[in-house]
């Protein structure tokens, strides 16, 4: 179990470098699946949900090669997964479905699991994969699917992105074309698209709301090097404009990330690209509204990070939750060290500027965990933040390290389960 402790901090300054994205390499560690040659990401972040997913491809029978921080992944006759436990630990384990079913014909899994953020049904993934001719059939617990696939037209009611994957996915490695209407269009969807042609497919309209797939009956091995992580490198920037900051982001790619930045600026931040990088200087200190929105607008997995940043802000910042249903659980644990957070429904109203204490508090999901950790930076004294299922460490590669370079003071330390 992990136990950080986070004392107060009133500036962050220096540089840190962004690792390759989490929600990129997922999805395209599934892409192995697609092909007996070998697949080589490079940059690979070491992650819990990777290592997760790297156990599910190897229950999958893909052969998986690590070389320092790149991942060799390859498949000669993959497989459904038969270790329920495993694909109940993380939502993205859904995505070996859609590659699974065009490969084999066939494929076996587990209703996913992840943080509990929201009901995070999987309709639209089979409706996908319906359209693409597969029979589903659902049993308590598992779904089953079946049937050789052929191009189709899918109109998603969401432009749901691990949906948009799936079915990207599937129709890369079924002959005829493919189209999905009303896709998601985030910079993973065309970091997977971008991957999926270097193995032969063609595809086009990635990254627009039409994307037409022309699949492939046989695809290729390739190296690909994942987009850098929008939300971690957000993250970071959140907890820079929390405190007296000057903060030089490295390796991001500011046009991923438009909605946070003018966010960032409208609470009075200095934010500059440089050849060297993303700077934000300055502390912030205007309120601000956010609406969560499919890209590109604001993203859910920014609207925690930016409520930490909230509550430094003088007055009261309005925070419109529309994606996910239950992601406003870091808010009862932010009212523990003082903060004023008033919530109706979708809707949390956040009066900045109060005096934050530390105090013990617990990780709720993976980013509301580093929101909280953001927070703690922002209480008098030292907050206990607990994160018994190990949140944090599954989509961040050392945040408490990130943030200790740029002059954070905040320990780590792992004690037994149930221990106290
Ligand atoms: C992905 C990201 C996650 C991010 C989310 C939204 C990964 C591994 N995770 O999650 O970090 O917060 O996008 O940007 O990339 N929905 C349905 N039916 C479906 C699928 C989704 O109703 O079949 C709903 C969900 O319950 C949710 C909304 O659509 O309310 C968005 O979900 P989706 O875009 O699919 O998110 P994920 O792919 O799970």
């Amino acid at each position: 179990m992990a136990t950080y402790r986070i004392r107060h901090c009133e500036q962050l300054s220096g540089e840190v470098s962004i690792h390759a994205a989490k929600n990129a390499v997922l999805p395209l560690m599934c892409a192995s699946l697609l092909t007996r040659e070998p697949l080589t990401l490079e940059k690979v972040p070491a992650l819990t949900d990777v290592r997760t997913l790297t156990d599910i491809l190897a229950d999958c029978g893909v052969s998986i090669h690590q070389e320092q921080d790149s991942l060799t992944l390859w498949s000669e006759e993959p497989t459904s997964p038969s270790v329920p436990d495993l694909l109940s630990r993380m939502r993205a384990s859904v995505l070996v479905m859609g590659p699974l079913l065009a490969r084999t014909g066939y494929a076996r899994v587990s209703l996913p699991g992840g943080c509990a953020i929201g009901q995070r049904p999987i309709d639209l993934h089979l409706k996908g994969m319906e359209a693409l001719g597969a029979q589903v059939q659902l049993t308590p617990g598992s779904v089953t699917l079946q049937g050789k696939l052929r191009g189709g037209n899918v109109y998603l009611d969401f432009p749901s992105v691990g949906a948009t994957e799936n079915i990207l996915l599937a129709a890369a490695l079924t002959d005829g074309v493919t189209r999905i209407d009303n896709a998601a269009k985030e910079p993973e969807i065309i970091d997977l698209c971008d991957c999926l042609s270097k193995m032969g497919a063609r595809i086009s309209g990635a990254g627009t709301g039409a994307i037409i797939i022309r699949g492939q009956k046989l695809l290729h091995g390739c190296t690909h090097r994942p987009i850098p992580d929008r939300i971690e490198a957000g993250t970071i920037l959140c907890a820079s404009a929390m405190t007296e900051g000057s903060v030089l982001l490295r390796g991001v790619r500011p046009e991923h990330m438009r909605a946070l930045l003018f966010k960032l600026m409208e609470t009075g931040v200095k934010v500059r690209e440089t050849p060297a990088g993303l700077r934000l200087t300055g502390r912030g200190s205007q309120p601000i509204q956010v609406r969560t929105l499919a890209y590109p607008g604001f993203p859910t997995d920014m609207q925690a990070p930016m409520m930490a940043l909230a509550l430094r802000l003088r007055g009261t910042s309005i925070f419109l939750e529309t994606i996910f249903e239950n992601r406003f659980m870091h808010a009862r644990e932010m009212v523990r060290l003082g903060a004023d957070i008033r919530i109706e429904d979708r809707i949390a109203l956040v009066s900045g500027g109060r005096m934050l204490s530390g105090t013990t508090v617990s990780s709720t999901d993976l980013r509301g965990g580093a929101a909280l950790m953001l927070a703690g930076l922002a209480a008098e004294g030292e907050t206990v933040l607990r994160d018994p299922h190990g949140h944090i460490a599954r989509g961040y590669e050392r945040l408490p390290g990130m943030l200790c370079s740029l002059g954070a003071d905040i320990r780590q330390e792992e004690t037994a389960p149930g221990a106290v």
